[in-house]
């Protein structure tokens, strides 16, 4: 059966897919939604065997716990065992919004979301059509990014169709994700709160909001690469967020020096795209050269649509301009980092 698109465009079509969605989601049905951040695959996260089917579509290991988004304090509150002060604190400061807090989970919570662990991730989400249709529905929604496991996360509803539109029977268009890198996730289930996953809502920003001067005790700090303990966030461990291009983050003072370094990697110029923010490179054709704006809101915005179109152009090389090393940019180069891992 051909996947269903529903725009939301005009509140009254907003109301439609609404509608029509908390009915699949009713009925156990797993459906593409639009959030700021990326566009997810949604399920009922009360409901085992509509979870499961998001694992089976995805490819998803079932190592890799679930993200469960919520509407209201209530419904965030109801699927925690603990709910500190902090996370007061950090919902007030960024709910509805790309944050979401990791924290002891409630016996209501199913397993298949959680992959078995003692936490769950909660999220309240800011987009207008995730709001309602949670309303709507009454419960929770589980949901990770509408992509293939270890590909590209989707950030337009053209995106969720291409890799997954034989596989979901709805897929709600929301536009183009204001956000386009996924949620930051704090951990707020150890003693010291821990960003397991920076992203646009940044180290800063939840220092303020924690209240905590810097360096004071209680204001997330990011995890450290050469912590000793595990990590809390097995689904990090992965190859995440990739095109299907090898891709590399360099650095270059002029085309000579990005020349060297494209024949070190073995790139070639007609099969190259570079993404540029400050110096346009000649080194490749000029249509295979893309400019995003110096200002990591804006970049984020655009990075995965450049990098779908990219691999839809069959790039087998992206070059990534590097990025500066500063606490807003975190999130942008994490995705880089991963996404320049080889396969
Ligand atoms: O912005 C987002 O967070 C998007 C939209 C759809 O909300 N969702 C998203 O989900 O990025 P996903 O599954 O692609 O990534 C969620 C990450 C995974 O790496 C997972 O391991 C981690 O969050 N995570 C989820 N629940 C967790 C938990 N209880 N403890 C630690 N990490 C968790
Ligand atoms: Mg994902």
């Amino acid at each position: 059966m051909p996947v269903e698109v529903l725009s939301t465009e005009t509140p009254a079509l907003l109301r439609a897919a609404v509608s029509r969605a908390a009915e699949r989601l009713r009925a156990g049905e797993v459906v593409g939604v639009p959030t700021e951040t990326v566009y997810g695959l949604a399920a009922n996260a009360l409901d085992p065997a509509a979870v499961a089917r998001i694992y089976a579509i995805k490819g998803r290991p079932a190592h890799n716990p679930i993200i469960v988004h919520v509407a209201s304090p209530d419904m965030a509150r109801a699927c925690a065992s603990a709910w500190p002060p902090l996370a007061d604190r950090l919902a007030a400061a960024f709910w509805p919004g790309p944050l979401t807090l990791v924290l002891p989970r409630t016996p209501g919570i199913p397993d298949i979301v959680t992959a078995g662990g003692p936490t769950v991730g909660i999220r309240w989400p800011q987009h207008p059509f995730m709001q309602g249709v949670i309303r709507a529905c009454g419960f929770p929604l589980a949901a990770p990014s509408a992509n293939l496991a270890n590909r590209l996360s989707p950030t337009n509803a053209r995106h969720v169709v291409d890799q997954l539109g034989d596989q979901v029977p709805l897929v709600v268009d929301g536009g183009d994700c204001n956000v386009g890198i996924e949620s930051t996730v704090v951990d707020l289930t150890a003693g010291v709160p821990r960003i397991l996953r920076p992203g646009m809502i940044d180290e800063p920003a939840l220092r303020a909001a924690s209240g905590g001067t810097a360096g004071g005790r209680g204001a997330p700090e990011p995890e450290r690469p050469d912590d000793t303990a595990p990590r809390r966030s097995p689904g990090l461990l992965d190859r995440h967020y990739a095109p299907r291009a090898r891709l590399a983050v360099l650095t270059w003072r002029d085309d000579a020096g990005l020349l060297t370094q494209m024949q070190r990697l073995g790139a070639r110029p007609e099969s190259t795209f570079v993404l540029a923010h400050h110096r346009m490179p000649q080194v490749v054709p000029p249509s295979q050269v893309i400019l995003i704006p110096d200002d990591p809101e804006a970049f984020a915005r655009a990075l995965y649509a450049q990098l779908h179109l990219c691999d839809a152009a069959g790039a087998a090389w992206i070059l990534v301009e590097a990025l500066p090393d500063t606490p807003a940019w975190a999130g942008i180069s994490d995705r880089l980092r991963r996404a320049s891992r080889p396969a």
